[in-house]
């Protein structure tokens, strides 16, 4: 941002409402992004027009102030996207891209799987360019996974229902739970009603035998306590109702080695939920490469030396599940199960504060090997500067920097590092969001 100056005073403003609940106000001229990666002025805005970055306006008015206010001109060029979240407003830094890179470099390298879950429906072209293969999660898709899936050597504990059990629970919290989760009684029915809706597959563990959420409701319902059929009812709109997106059976052969499930259309609810049963996928692909042995080919070392293929999960817009308390116990969860079982998380978030929010949420921090930091917010530097131990120097580089400037930390080494991308290159073109060069690709 450069030369803020008092533009001009006004006392009219647009108030414009989007779907997931939050709002903004600006000036009648204000420039939008809309979905076509056009700017239109906010006077123009209306109703059902679709923006940037996956949002739907609901409402756009026009307010009448008491007084004039100052309007601000801060001459943002125009090729910069923003993001506004919660009044602030973030610079977009690369976060996103340097998944991207990363993920083109173990694809090329490894022979890892890799599996991405996409929020903001941005890892198609890279993916696909890969070969790998899109899962599109979305009321209309065809496309469907079953949150149920079980595998049998999902855990390691005698009985591999105990973390499926786990998983469904904070599912059923999510859905089920308001500010206080689930009480005792709740969760004892549901873990009893999870055992009942299995058995079948444990004794033939053929696919239709999969249960699917519409079993474990009648298994609520066809218990006594009243709190079953709370719960019931509360699972309904996800089985029978308009959310029911999750109520099939796994219809996509989940089998590539490089999977993007892209829930960008799931309502806000819905995508933490989406987020989630992805998660869940993917430690089912993680129990099964467990066992499973490839060669190294071309590497240094024989090539008939076995090593175990890992799986590189990347969840983007990771924040979204450290914000409740029930999926951010699971991602902590599942983060240190992945790591015991040859798994590769790598959460991007938007910011470092929602990592040092808890002392739970701290373990993951705790627990990964390598912190990837572009530019941050001056509060959270403070925060990073106190808790990670950052100099004023090194700080330096996650202040106003640009795109793919920031710094590494690998165990007790912070490396700054710049990593300006050649942008006339095939792979550039697939990892790009830019509006303009999108549509020039
Ligand atoms: N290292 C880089 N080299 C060249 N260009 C880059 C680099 N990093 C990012 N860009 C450009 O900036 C754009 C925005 O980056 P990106 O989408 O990764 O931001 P983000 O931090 O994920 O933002 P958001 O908060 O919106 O998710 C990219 O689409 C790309 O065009
Ligand atoms: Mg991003």
């Amino acid at each position: 941002m450069s030369q803020i100056r008092i533009e001009k005073y006004v006392d009219e403003l647009r108030q414009i409402t989007l779907a997931d609940g939050s709002m903004f106000r600006c000036t009648g001229t204000h420039l939008i992004l809309d979905a076509n990666g056009n700017y239109v002025e906010a006077a123009n805005i209306r109703a059902g027009q679709q923006l940037s970055g996956g949002h739907t306006v609901i409402r756009a008015e026009t307010l009448e102030l008491p007084e004039k206010i100052p309007v601000y001109d801060m001459s943002v060029p125009h090729r910069l996207n923003f993001v506004l979240e919660n009044g602030i407003i973030a610079h977009n830094s690369g976060k996103s891209f340097s998944a991207k890179r990363e993920i083109s470099n173990a694809f090329l390298v490894t022979h890892d799987d890799i599996i991405i879950c996409d929020p903001e429906g941005e890892y198609a072209p890279l993916v696909e360019r890969l070969g790998g293969q899109v899962i599109k999660i979305s009321p209309t898709s065809p496309h469907h996974i079953n949150p149920m899936d079980l595998n049998l050597n999902y855990s390691d504990d005698d009985n591999p229902l105990s973390l499926k059990s786990d998983f469904i629970l904070s599912l059923c919290e999510l859905i089920v739970g308001g500010k206080e989760g689930l009480a005792p009684v709740e969760k004892t029915i549901i873990d009893r009603c999870v055992r009942l809706v299995y058995r079948d597959y444990l004794n033939d563990p053929s696919p239709e035998n999969m249960p699917i959420l519409g079993d474990l409701y009648q298994a609520l319902r066809e218990q006594e306590e009243k709190e079953a059929q709370y719960i019931a009812t509360a699972l309904e709109i996800y089985v029978s109702g308009s959310l029911s997106v999750f109520n099939h059976r796994t219809d996509v052969n989940i089998r590539n080695r490089i999977v993007c499930y892209d829930i960008r259309e799931l309502g806000k609810q819905l995508k933490k939920i989406g987020m989630h049963i992805v998660q869940d996928q993917v430690w089912n692909r993680v129990t099964e490469n467990r066992f499973s042995k490839s060669n190294r080919d071309g590497e240094s070392g024989p090539a008939d030396v076995p090593y175990q293929k890992a799986t590189r999960y990347y969840m983007d817009e990771f924040h979204l599940l450290l914000k409740e308390e029930q999926t951010a116990a699971y991602s902590v969860e599942i983060w240190k199960r992945f790591r015991k079982w040859g798994g590769i998380p790598t959460g991007i978030t938007q910011n470092v504060k929602d990592l040092l929010s808890s002392r739970e949420v701290e373990n993951i921090f705790e627990n990964s090997d390598f912190i990837y930091m572009l530019n941050q917010a001056a509060g959270d530097r403070q925060i990073l500067a106190k808790q990670l131990n950052i100099s004023p120097h090194q700080l330096s580089y996650v202040t106003h920097s640009g795109e793919g400037e920031g710094l590494l930390f690998y165990g007790n080494t912070i490396l700054p590092f710049i990593d300006h991308f050649p942008k006339d290159t095939e792979l550039y073109k697939v990892m790009t969001t830019k509006p303009q060069e999108v549509s020039g690709a």
